[in-house]
């Protein structure tokens, strides 16, 4: 069958540049379109050729393999348009390509508000729903209107308003039935035209209490020092971010947990559990703190040394990551009986 092709597909394309934790990895074959027409070419090149698709955003929370099988397509679009404004609202259509912690920019030059304590967040707005991405507070389902894309068998369209997206701590159906099946082109947030900041997270209220009510400027340049001077920058010290959720647990357990450790931080979840209990979050980072993992080097990976969740590659493959990443979660399962889930996803 011939075919189309308006864009270059690489053979045996390193990802290295492309993933944060700047690991060694290879795809079979590569893609860049930035724009619909070309992303429909690559999509069919896969399927005349048997390829698996492997959707790649920025790349910043993953564990790559050092080999990616069929062909890996990085979406580039990065346009951004206004579609709807009233007083107290816009909707704003954003290509999957765009950086997030820029459109959180943009947003606040334009007057948008909301996205404040999400600033300086690594990745694209593309993979942005994928994970819910949080800090200090907020999640983005807060914001998303409707997340739009691909279906990859058939590159027919899809647009699932946030209600069918079932975003959760952490997750959505991206992550569970949609996972592998689909690549998002574009996201649709509903931002506030009227300021409205939320410091509730402990550091950031303390902060307002003696510096006054922040304007969402001045938040999200507060969150951003919050996250430089805990967070390691992937430039410098590779690393994925959070490697692991903190763990939801029953608040019975909590409680029994409490009294052999008085200083461990937990903070209530509104959901109840599927017997209705009621359950705590507790915070992964002082587990593995505890058990002096902070600062400790495993090979070439190392726990950073200002928050236990990151893991820091110092020139492992991505097998190393991973081993050490169990080696965490064993100690942590022996030590407290509670078993770690990991935040990243394999690629491969
Ligand atoms: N803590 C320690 N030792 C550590 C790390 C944390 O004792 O090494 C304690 C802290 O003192 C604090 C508690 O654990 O009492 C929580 O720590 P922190 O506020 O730093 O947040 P976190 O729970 O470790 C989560 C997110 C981060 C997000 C922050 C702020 C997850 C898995 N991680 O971290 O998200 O920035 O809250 O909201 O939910 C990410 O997902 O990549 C990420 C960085």
């Amino acid at each position: 069958m011939t075919e189309q092709v308006s864009l270059p597909i690489h053979e045996r394309y390193s990802l290295k540049e492309l993933n944060t934790l700047a690991v060694e990895s290879e795809a079979e074959y590569f893609a860049e379109p930035a724009d619909r027409a070309s992303l429909l070419s690559a999509l069919a090149y896969a399927r005349n050729h048997n390829l698996d698709v492997k959707v790649l955003g920025g790349g910043s929370n993953l564990v790559m393999r050092e080999a990616v099988s069929g062909l890996v397509i990085r979406y580039q679009n990065a346009k951004l348009r206004l579609i709807e404004e009233s007083s107290d609202h816009v909707l704003v259509d954003v290509g999957a390509g765009y950086s997030w912690h820029q459109f959180v920019l943009d947003a606040l030059k334009r007057d948008w508000f909301g996205l404040e304590n999400l600033a300086l967040i690594p990745g694209a707005v593309g993979a942005a729903p994928v994970q819910n991405i949080g800090a200090y507070g907020v999640e983005v389902e807060q914001f998303i209107e409707r997340v739009e894309g691909l279906y990859l068998s058939d590159s027919s369209p899809f647009s699932l308003k946030a209600e069918q997206c079932e975003f959760a701590y952490r997750e959505s159906i991206f992550k569970q039935s949609l996972d592998g099946k689909v690549l998002i082109t574009n996201v649709i947030f509903r931002l506030s035209k009227k300021a409205a900041v939320n410091t509730t997270y402990a550091p950031l209220e303390e902060r307002a209490r003696q510096e006054g009510q922040p304007s969402p400027m001045t938040l999200a340049n507060w969150v951003m020092e919050v996250r430089q001077s805990k967070l390691p920058d992937p430039s410098v010290l590779p690393n994925a971010g959070s490697f692991f959720k903190n763990p939801i647990i029953l608040k019975t357990h909590f409680d029994a947990l409490k009294e052999e450790y008085p200083n461990l931080p937990g903070y209530p979840v509104d959901a109840l559990s599927s017997e209705g209990e009621k359950s705590v979050k507790i915070a992964a980072g002082w587990l593995i703190d505890q058990l002096g993992f902070k600062g400790r080097s495993m090979g070439l990976i190392k726990v950073h040394d200002l928050q236990a969740l990151v893991l820091v590659n110092m020139g492992g493959q991505g097998s190393d990551v991973l081993a050490a990443a169990h080696e965490i979660k064993q100690a942590v399962r022996q030590h407290y009986g509670i078993c770690l889930e990991q935040e990243p996803r394999i690629f491969s």
